[in-house]
């Protein structure tokens, strides 16, 4: 059931539960999304990164499982292409890939080193480097804009997009920013409205519809 839709420029936000909304949406290009872990990251006491901001909001349980597999299921249904960050956590529910997105986070310390991203590309893995400090403070998994405009590249002929893990909207942005069109689905309506004001946001800068970068040249890393 969607409990709310808003229209921001080429970009549909939708409030509600991926399961139920994703599967009557029709077909995208791409997927690109980053479901919960199950590592729980869901606000209220976040252990935050030191030295950052985080708004810290009413806990949101919604960290505490992965999503089942007929999320998965209706993703991969529901899209051309997938970039699923947190593969990972997820590949008893995902079929074998080649083409995985490494980001090296420059953390040190307790956190991991960097995140996966399970991808349908049959390519080689390829590495994204930039340390989180100074990214977001809308969510506690925000990811960076960077990231996400840095997987867009890795789908070049996509015009159609769907985020049905939208959280505080980052994948929006990017979209926003390269002028393709937008399907976020998200649950947690505090984080929805984050993502509306961050979309909105973004139509507003000047630096909108900026030419889109060509696939970065990296070596291939060997899995
Ligand atoms: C890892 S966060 C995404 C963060 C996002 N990448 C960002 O940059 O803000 C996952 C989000 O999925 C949402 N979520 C979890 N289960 C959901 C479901 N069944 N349907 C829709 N949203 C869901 C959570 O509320 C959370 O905001």
């Amino acid at each position: 059931m969607i409990r709310r839709e808003e229209i921001i420029g080429d970009c549909r936000l939708l409030l509600g539960d991926m399961c139920e909304v994703l599967p009557a949406l029709g077909k995208f290009d791409l997927c690109l999304t980053d479901p919960p872990y199950g590592i729980g990251e869901d606000g209220g006491r976040f252990r935050g990164r030191k030295g950052q901001n985080i708004r810290v909001l009413p806990k949101g349980n919604w960290d505490q499982t992965t999503p089942p597999a007929s999320a998965f299921d209706a993703i991969l249904a529901s899209s051309a292409e997938q970039i699923i960050w947190g593969g990972n956590y997820f590949s008893d529910k995902l079929p074998p890939s080649k083409g995985w997105l490494y980001w090296q986070k420059l953390m040190g310390g307790d956190f991991a080193d960097g995140e996966l991203a399970w991808t349908s590309r049959d390519r080689a893995l390829r590495e994204f480097t930039k340390c989180p400090k100074g990214q977001g403070a809308e969510h506690p998994t925000q990811k960076p804009l960077e990231l996400m405009l840095w997987c867009l590249t890795h789908a070049p002929s996509a015009k159609t997009v769907v985020d049905p893990f939208m959280g505080s909207g980052t994948t929006g942005v990017a979209c926003a920013k390269r002028g393709l069109a937008f399907t976020g689905i998200e649950r947690h309506e505090p984080y929805f409205d984050i993502a509306c004001e961050r979309i909105r946001k973004a139509y507003a800068q000047p630096d909108m519809f900026i030419e889109r970068a060509p696939e970065p040249k990296q070596e291939a890393l060997s899995l």
